[in-house]
């Protein structure tokens, strides 16, 4: 196969409104491209073996470290559809989305190298096939992956998204900003799915399920508040949110923290957003000047690092 000097790919970051978790388990879910954060992958020709290079590690593939196993196994079923086993490549990764903050990083990345060497080896990449292959690294990277990462950090449609179901695009049109705000902790993704999963399978009451269908309409109820530029009621289902997501153990005491500060200082709602246990929070805003308020208020309590996002296109 004819290859040329280099292969590009670019992914975005994701913030999820509403609906982690729960998604697993069918319920809907609310995303948004998060485009202020991407990552880049470049993959130019090696000379004797493939090499990785990202801010975690700069080497040969075949020595990367297991916390880097879905980025390995991202490259191993590029090539292996490319049909490319034997053809050594050095691949750079550039990532500003923050690694496990809730925000997508591990998809982005996924996304971001699939695009680039399929980009290398002059390869048309159908979406099908893009979202086949980072869901193959996702399952390492998340054990049970919805495909939410996937399609949002590979899209820039915000989206209602059910697992297993075409995802339907959704028109921001609510006038109110999100401020996304980081603890600087890496979140649990990974272990916070599989701790759900256990006491959803071990609990007889069904205390934990009716928790996650509390989360599923409040989700559509969100939706609802969201196509009808009803910031104040979608603020008080992300609190709502918020608080069943505690119960579920999903939450931790800095994201807390930096929630409850968003809710002193006017914001109409706040919760945590991804996987939780550490990573972002997302806090609503009724206008740009409370937006920028709540942001310095957040970093006050100990965000590292803070964002806004206008809720409408
Ligand atoms: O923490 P993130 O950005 O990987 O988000 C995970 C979202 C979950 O709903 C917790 C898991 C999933 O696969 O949808």
């Amino acid at each position: 196969m004819i290859h040329q000097q280099k292969g590009n790919g670019v992914a975005n970051g994701k913030i999820i409104l509403l609906g982690e978790h729960s998604v697993v388990y069918g319920k809907p879910s609310i995303a948004l491209p998060f485009q202020a954060v991407t990552t880049q992958t470049l993959v130019t020709t090696s000379q004797e073996k493939t090499e990785i290079h990202c801010d975690f590690y700069h080497g040969l593939i075949d020595d990367l470290p297991e916390l880097l196993d879905s980025l390995r196994e991202v490259v191993r079923v590029c090539l292996v559809t490319l049909n490319q086993e034997s053809t050594p490549i050095n691949i750079t990764i550039d990532s500003q989305i923050p690694a496990e903050r809730g925000m997508g990083s591990s998809a982005a990345v996924a996304v971001a190298t699939t695009r680039a060497i399929f980009d290398f080896f002059k390869s048309p990449l159908t979406d099908e096939l893009l979202l086949e292959i980072v869901g193959i690294s996702e399952k390492i990277a998340h054990g049970n992956p919805s495909g939410l990462d996937a399609l949002m950090t590979s899209g820039h449609r915000s989206v209602c998204f059910i697992k297993n179901q075409p995802p339907r695009d959704i028109e921001l049109n609510l006038s109110a900003f999100l401020v996304v705000a980081d603890t600087g902790i890496t979140g649990q993704t990974k272990e916070a799915v599989s701790s759900l999963s256990k006491k959803l399978e071990t609990c007889e009451t069904g205390y934990f399920q009716d928790i996650i269908d509390k989360l599923g309409h409040l989700t559509y109820d969100g939706l609802s508040y969201l196509q009808h530029n009803q910031p104040e009621k979608l603020g008080q289902v992300m609190n709502q949110t918020h608080n069943l997501l505690k119960e579920l153990d999903i939450s931790s005491p800095e994201l807390d923290i930096l929630v409850n500060s968003a809710l002193d200082h006017n914001a109409l709602g706040a919760k945590l957003t991804g996987g939780g246990r550490g990573g972002c929070m997302i806090a609503l805003a009724k206008n740009k000047d409370d937006a920028k308020n709540i942001a310095q208020e957040l970093k006050h309590a100990g965000a590292k690092q803070t964002w806004l996002y206008e809720m409408s296109e």
